[in-house]
Formats: C-alpha cells, sequence, structure tokens
C-alpha cells in the first residue's frame, strides 16, 4: 500500500499537542492563527480540567511520530443541536495535494455524524491564504451559505460554506 492509500487515522487530542498542533496551523495557514489555535485549544482544555462542556473537539492525524494534519469539530452549545462548525483544518503543508485533506475530511465527517450533527459549517475568509482550501471545500460538495463583509482587520470578508451530513 502506497502512503497515499493509506487511511488516515485520527484520534482525540490531548493537552501536550497544543504546541504542536498550533504550529501546524501557524505553518499550513499563517503566524495569527496559529496564535489563535493556541489560544482556543488552551481555553478548551482548561474548560475540561474545571468539568465545563465548551462544545469543542480536536482531532489528530499521526503519522511518523509527528502531528500531520489537524481538524477540530466545533459545536455552539447555545445553537442548534444539530449544527457543527469544522475548525482549524489543516495538513502539514509538506504533504499536501496528495489526497490526505479528502481522507481528513472524510474521517471527521463520520465522526461529526457519530456524534449526531447533521449539518457541517465553515468559517474561512476571502483572503490568499485561504484560496486552496475554499477550492478543496467546494470540491468535496460544500457550498456557499454567507459572507460578511470587512471580517478581517485587513477588511476580507469572512465566507461561510455548508453541507449536509
Ligand atoms: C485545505 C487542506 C487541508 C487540504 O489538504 P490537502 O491534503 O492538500 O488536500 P487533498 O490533497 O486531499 O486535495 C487537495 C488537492 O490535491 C488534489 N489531490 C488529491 N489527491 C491527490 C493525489 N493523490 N495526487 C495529487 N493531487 C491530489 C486534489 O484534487 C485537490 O486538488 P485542488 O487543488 O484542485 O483542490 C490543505 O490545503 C491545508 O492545510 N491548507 C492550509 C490550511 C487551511 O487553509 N485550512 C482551512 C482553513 S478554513
Amino acid at each position: 500500500m502506497s502512503g497515499t492509500d493509506a487511511q488516515v487515522q485520527i484520534r482525540q487530542m490531548k493537552k501536550e499537542d497544543i504546541a504542536g498542533a498550533a504550529n501546524l496551523v501557524a505553518r499550513a495557514m499563517n503566524e495569527n492563527e496559529g496564535k489563535w489555535a493556541d489560544k482556543t485549544m488552551n481555553f478548551h482544555f482548561e474548560c475540561m480540567e474545571k468539568g465545563m462542556n465548551d462544545g469543542r473537539e480536536y482531532y489528530l492525524w499521526w503519522k511518523a511520530d509527528k502531528i500531520q494534519g489537524i481538524v477540530g469539530l466545533h459545536h455552539y452549545e447555545w445553537g442548534p443541536p444539530e449544527n457543527v462548525w469544522l475548525a482549524w483544518f489543516a495538513v502539514d503543508p509538506m504533504l499536501q495535494g496528495q489526497g490526505f485533506g479528502k481522507r481528513l475530511l472524510d474521517a471527521v465527517h463520520e465522526k461529526a455524524g457519530d456524534l449526531g450533527y447533521q449539518k457541517f459549517f465553515i468559517e474561512t475568509y476571502l483572503h490568499p491564504d485561504f484560496e486552496k482550501a475554499i477550492r478543496f471545500y467546494k470540491k468535496y460538495g460544500f457550498t456557499e451559505h454567507g459572507r460578511i463583509d470587512n471580517y478581517l482587520p485587513d477588511g476580507s470578508q469572512m465566507l461561510v460554506l455548508g453541507k449536509s451530513i
């Protein structure tokens, strides 16, 4: 079986994975997103330690003792129970374009279905750093659900994509 034929197995993230996961986000997206990922993930584990459910789950794809991919599910506790948002989705830049992103998306799609969610949403941005990701999501069935003007500090729009689970 070649590397690209191999299935992507995901496992739930642990607190000690935060630095590696945020580093992957920074390399795949940009430094700023890496900092936000670090903050979000630290908040998540602090909530868990205090017995609070923040509606979030993070999964990692490991290969050769290294984090090669990350994906999160964010559910707003105050929102419709069937909705979930894909968050911090990234594949190591060295491994992109070989079909691993699709396998990671399939794995988290299955996980979201098992958790009872029915609608997938993604918050992304009309900015050059995310062009590749937007093309990827649309190729795999996500459609545009809305835009928010002037969302990022540089004036970029937020783009919401969605798909049934
Ligand atoms: C979005 C992302 C996770 C996709 O991961 P990926 O591993 O590159 O995805 P895939 O390889 O499955 O698909 C990407 C492309 O490679 C192509 N591809 C798939 N299998 C392939 C293979 N075996 N050989 C060559 N190309 C292949 C796909 O057709 C797709 O083509 P496209 O460029 O026309 O869309 C990745 O690009 C990434 O980490 N981006 C930066 C982070 C980011 O922006 N995340 C989203 C934030 S909202």
